[in-house]
Order: C-alpha cells, then structure tokens, then sequence
C-alpha cells in the first residue's frame, strides 16, 4: 500500500488543524498504524503542545529544507523523536521555518522539496500527518505537494465559511501544475449539534462538497482544552470522550477508503 502522506491544512487560523494532525496521528497509532506527525508551522503549537519547546532543539524539520539528498536518511533519524505516549513518531518544527520564504525564493524546485525529503525516511511509516501553517507560502505548498490526501477542517460556523475559498484557490492553483490533482476532503470541527447555525452550516457544506467531505463530524469537546493545557492528546484525557471516538472514527474512514 506504501506510506500515504495527510496534510491537515486551511489557511483560515483556528480550524483545528493542530488538534486533527495529533489526535489523528494518535488514533492511527492506536489502530496499530506506523504514523509520523510533522509540525511545518513555523508559530510550532504542535512541538510545544509535545513539549519540543523550539528554542531547546537541535535539529527539526527546518533542516530537511536544507540538506542534501546523500545526507538526508541519517538526519531523519535525528529529526525524528520517538513519543512513548501518544505513541507516534514526532517531528518538531523551528520557528526559523517563516524564514524559508525568502531562503528559497530562487531554489527551482522548491515546491518539492519536502515531497523528496520524505522519500528518503528510514523508517516505514504508514502513514504521515502534516500539521500546516494558516497561511499561504512555501511551506503549504510543500506539504500539499508532498500530499496523497488534504484534509481541510472547517469549523461549523457561518464566519468560518468566509475565507475557505483560499484553500480551495490554492489547490485549484497547484493542480494546473501538479501531473496529478491533489485529493482532499474537508472535515467538519467544533458542531455543536444544539446551534442551529451549526447544522444549518454542516448541512450547506454537504451540499456543496458532497463526497469531498468525510462522513466523520468533530464536534465541540471541552476535553480538547485540556489535553492542550496538560500537553497531552485526548486519548490521554478520556479514550471514551466524544473526541476521542469521533477522531478513531475518522482514522477508520481514512483507513477504509485508503482500502476501498
Ligand atoms: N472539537 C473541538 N472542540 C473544542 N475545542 C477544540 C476542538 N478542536 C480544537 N479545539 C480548540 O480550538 C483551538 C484551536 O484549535 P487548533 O490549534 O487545533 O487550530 P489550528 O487550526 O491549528 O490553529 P492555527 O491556525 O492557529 O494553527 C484550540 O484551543 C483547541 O484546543
Ligand atoms: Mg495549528
């Protein structure tokens, strides 16, 4: 089946994009699933949630950008942590990643940097969770490139709807180069099934997205907060929570469609 690469992406701030990278990363471990979570935002709320502070690290995913081919194999393996719980393998970010932008800006190639990067892992994974920044710029670009699937969380409210068309323009833009289209699928966060506006919202989204939308609905749990306040994932808080269940479900339709 070979290593299937996730990226959790929206340029609109506050979607749950961080939450879904870990709890699906940690969801995936638990079905018995080699997974890696990669954090590539530069603000590093990923690394910091697993207590990689930035300021402590010796090596993170920034140093991929930089190496060469031969070198590579041997710096994942520095780059790469294991975390005995939740389970996966983690690679941190450095806030010196926003500094990319400019370092690349004449390197040809380099949307596909990390695509290339990622070939060369000396672990089998089975699959890789992008965590990405909420804005546009090399950094997307590299992990939608890199991507087999895009998973775009939007928050069930009606301001969230603004705004989402840039990540859609994004994927239409690289399509027109990409020899193959990028997949995605959008995943409904934070529905809060009392708000009417809520399910006015999730049934909208449906209507216009369709299949491009997992079955799987987030829906608002307080839990989330304090995983993030104790620097744990929600497995860890409550593996019967409402959270918890609904990201197992989504790793099972990922893996099911991965599958079909
Ligand atoms: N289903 C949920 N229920 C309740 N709170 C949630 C849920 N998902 C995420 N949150 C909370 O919402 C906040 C924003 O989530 P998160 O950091 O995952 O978003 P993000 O899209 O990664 O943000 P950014 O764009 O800044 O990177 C966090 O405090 C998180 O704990
Ligand atoms: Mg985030």
């Amino acid at each position: 089946m070979g290593i299937k690469v996730l990226a959790v992406a929206n340029q609109k701030g506050g979607v749950g994009k961080t939450t879904t990278a870990l709890s699906l990363g940690a969801a995936l471990h638990r079905l018995g699933k080699r997974t890696v979570v990669m954090d590539l935002d530069p603000h590093a709320c990923a690394s910091i949630h697993l207590a990689h502070y930035p300021e402590d690290l010796t090596h993170t995913v920034l140093d991929i950008f930089y190496a060469e081919k031969d070198a590579l194999p041997e710096l994942w393996t520095r780059v790469l942590n294991r975390e005995e719980v939740p389970g996966f393998d983690f690679a941190a970010a450095s806030i010196r990643l926003s500094e990319l932008e400019m370092d690349l800006k004449s390197r040809p190639g380099r949307g596909a940097i990390f695509k290339e990067a990622l070939e060369l892992l000396p672990e089998d994974y089975d699959y890789i969770v992008l965590d990405c920044p909420p804005h546009v710029g090399v950094l997307l670009v590299n992990a939608l490139v890199a991507s087999d699937l895009v998973i775009i969380p939007i928050q069930t409210d009606f301001l969230a709807l603004h705004g989402l068309r840039l990540i859609f323009d994004t994927i239409r833009t690289l399509n027109r180069v990409l020899p193959q289209p990028i997949r995605f699928r959008a995943l409904p966060t934070m529905f809060d099934r009392r708000a009417g506006a809520c399910r006015r919202v999730l049934n909208l989204l449906r209507k216009k997205l369709g299949d491009k939308m997992f079955e799987t609905v987030i829906n608002l749990d307080t839990n989330f907060r304090e995983a993030s306040a104790k620097g744990k994932v929600i497995y860890e808080i409550d593996e019967k929570s409402r959270g918890a269940i609904e990201y197992s479900l989504l790793a099972k339709e990922i893996i099911a469609h991965e599958n079909a």
